[in-house]
Parts: C-alpha cells; sequence; structure tokens
C-alpha cells in the first residue's frame, strides 16, 4: 500500500511546518487567521489538524526547501510542485490558501488539501495521487480522531475537511472525510478494522445523497453480521459544518441517534423510490435491483433478513436466474 520509508515524508513534514509557521508569523497572514475565526476554529483545534497557511506567491515553498536539484526532485514527487507542461517551468502548487496537512496511520504528513480564502474556483485543491498518498484509501481526520480517542466506538464519515474540524471544534471528535472521492471499498475495510459502527452523514444536497449511495454500495462487501452501517441525511443545502455550528453538538449527536436510517432501511427505500410497488412490474424492478446486491452481502443472517424482507415487498427471493438457453429436458 504505502513505502515504510521514503524521502518524501521528509519533505512533506518539512513543507508543513512551513505552512503552519506562515499562518503563525508570515506578513500576510492577517486574512487566513481572520478566515479560520470567520469560520469558528480555535488555535486549539488548528494545533490539533496542524493547519497552515501557503502564502500568496508563485516560489516561496520552492525557495524554501527546494535548494538542490535532488530536494527540487521530492518536492515534486510529493505533489507540492506543479510544472507548467510547455516551459517546463515550476511552481508552488498550493498559494494562497488555508492548508489542511494529511496524515497517514502512524501520522506521517502524507498530502495536503487547500481552500481559497475567498470565492475563487477551484474552491479546494488537493496533493495529486504520489508515491505515498492515495486518495481511495486515506481518510481525513483519522489519525486525529484516534489521537483524540483510543478506544473509538464509532466513525463518522462526512464529505469535507471543514466539516471534520467544525464537528471536532464542537466537540465531535470522530469524524472522517474522504479526500475528494467517492467512498471506496478500501476505506470502508479500514475503518471497520478501528470501530463496528460507521454513520454516513454527507452534504444535503444532489451529490450528497449520490455518495450516500456510493458508500452504501462500498459497504455491503463488509457487511458481516455484527456491523452496522447508517446513513444520516440532512436538510437541504445544509452540511455537516454548517449544522453543527448553527444548533450545537447535543441537537447533532440527537439527530443522528433519532434520524439515522440503517443501510436496509436506506436501501429498500432508495431502490423503491422511483418504482409503483403494488404493481407487478415495479415489484419485478425492484426484485431486479435489488437482488445483486443482496447478494454481495457477506452477513448471512442479514443477508437472509434482507432477502425476506425483499420476498415481502415483491413476492420474489432472489433464488438463481432462470437460464436463457433452451430446457435442458430434451430426451437424448
Ligand atoms: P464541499 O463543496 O461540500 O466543501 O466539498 P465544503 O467542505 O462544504 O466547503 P466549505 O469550506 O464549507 O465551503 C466537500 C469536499 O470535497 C472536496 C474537498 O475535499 C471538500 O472538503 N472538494 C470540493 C474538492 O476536492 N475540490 C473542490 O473544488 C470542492
Ligand atoms: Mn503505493
Ligand atoms: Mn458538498
Ligand atoms: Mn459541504
Ligand atoms: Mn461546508
Amino acid at each position: 500500500r504505502q513505502p515504510a520509508q521514503s524521502p518524501l515524508f521528509g519533505i512533506l513534514q518539512a513543507a508543513s511546518d512551513f505552512y503552519g509557521n506562515a499562518l503563525h508569523a508570515h506578513p500576510a497572514r492577517q486574512t487566513a487567521v481572520q478566515y479560520l475565526g470567520k469560520r469558528g476554529i480555535s488555535k486549539d483545534i488548528a494545533g490539533d489538524f496542524l493547519l497552515g497557511y501557503a502564502p500568496p506567491g508563485w516560489d516561496n515553498l520552492l525557495r524554501e526547501l527546494g535548494g538542490d536539484s535532488l530536494k527540487e526532485k521530492y518536492l515534486l514527487e510529493a505533489g507540492l510542485l506543479a510544472e507548467n507542461p510547455d516551459s517546463g517551468r515550476r511552481y508552488d502548487r498550493f498559494r494562497d490558501r488555508i492548508i489542511f496537512p494529511i496524515r497517514d496511520s502512524r501520522g506521517r504528513v502524507i498530502g495536503f488539501g487547500g481552500r481559497v480564502l475567498g470565492d475563487d474556483k477551484p474552491k479546494y485543491l488537493n496533493s495529486p495521487e504520489t508515491p505515498v498518498f492515495h486518495k481511495g484509501q486515506e481518510l481525513y481526520g483519522l489519525y486525529e480522531a484516534r489521537q483524540h480517542n483510543r478506544q473509538l466506538q464509532d466513525i463518522l464519515v462526512v464529505e469535507g475537511y471543514m466539516d471534520v474540524i467544525a464537528l471536532a471544534q464542537q466537540g465531535l471528535r470522530n469524524a472522517v472525510a474522504t479526500l475528494g472521492t467517492a467512498t471506496t471499498p478500501e476505506h470502508i475495510k479500514r475503518l471497520l478494522r478501528i470501530v463496528p459502527t460507521i454513520t454516513f452523514c454527507f452534504d444535503g444536497d444532489n451529490a450528497g445523497r449520490k455518495a450516500a449511495w456510493r458508500a452504501l454500495e462500498a459497504t455491503l462487501e463488509h457487511m458481516k453480521d455484527g456491523i452496522s452501517a447508517r446513513f444520516l441525511f440532512l436538510p437541504d443545502g445544509l452540511d455537516p459544518d454548517d449544522l453543527v455550528r448553527n444548533e450545537g453538538a447535543e441537537a447533532f449527536r440527537a439527530r443522528i441517534s433519532s434520524q439515522s436510517q440503517s443501510l436496509s432501511d436506506y436501501f429498500f427505500r432508495h431502490l423503491s423510490e422511483e418504482l409503483d410497488l403494488d404493481s407487478l412490474e415495479g415489484k419485478a424492478h425492484l426484485a431486479t435491483l435489488a437482488s445483486p446486491l443482496i447478494g454481495k452481502i457477506p452477513g448471512h443472517n442479514l443477508q437472509q433478513l434482507m432477502e425476506r424482507q425483499l420476498l415481502q415487498l415483491t413476492g420474489l427471493g432472489i433464488s438463481q436466474p432462470r437460464p436463457v438457453s433452451a430446457p435442458a429436458s430434451q430426451p437424448e
């Protein structure tokens, strides 16, 4: 998965230190400090998450850490520099952005997210895939959550860096985020090695609802009996950051416990959404959609119960499809 040793770890740590120091001491830091203040982030939480600031300018990091050609090569490999394909000129990837260092399970910095301070696009920039940074496997905030609580019982999966940090700010220290990618089976496998309960809580918009279904698909193949995956859907237009800042930690916790749906409930509700289950056609369609997915569930008990639920809804089990070729009963 990830090399035990790599010269990139050192340069990534040095870059993280550089961004962290800039947030405290760079002459241009005020806008960044104000921005974090406006979003309600304390020095404490900023420190726990190693938040930093990439100052404006094309070559701050390059000049600070570039030094010789080998160091420059590492900066490039670590995704900290970008290269103009025509001129070959190299420049800092992250400029005038709030920096979110991403750490692996051992606490080593492996990549960064960077947010603009205003409304420029793209809003977030992430490190590219590198020998030490694989987006489909890493979860932002997982290291920090485990540092804070060695006996995590459940984990909340959200979309964004700011969701993780705002939740932590309000005392919900068990949130992690996928890194601008869909939830993958590898993400789920990692989480389930740590906790038996995962709650997905994505933004209250179409992208968030799509992300929830993708997360369900990634989770199915890991649904052993004893595992619980739940889904919390948020009011339109709001994300966990908005909500927890508006209503506070207790109300947010209450939402999780009283409004989240089990994987099986969400499964049948979502698949039935556009179907008329009073018609045979609707029942047939549901069985077609649900059968192969239920077939992926490794938990025998859960699989049986969902099969029974499908039977109740449609009258159909997930029996093997009939052979399409002619019946084999022809006499020789
Ligand atoms: P959102 O657009 O929901 O971001 O994207 P957000 O965290 O709510 O943003 P603000 O700061 O509160 O306005 C969720 C996540 O998707 C990835 C980032 O990881 C972000 O945190 N993303 C989003 C990108 O990678 N690039 C983008 O341009 C936007
Ligand atoms: Mn690798
Ligand atoms: Mn979103
Ligand atoms: Mn959001
Ligand atoms: Mn947001």
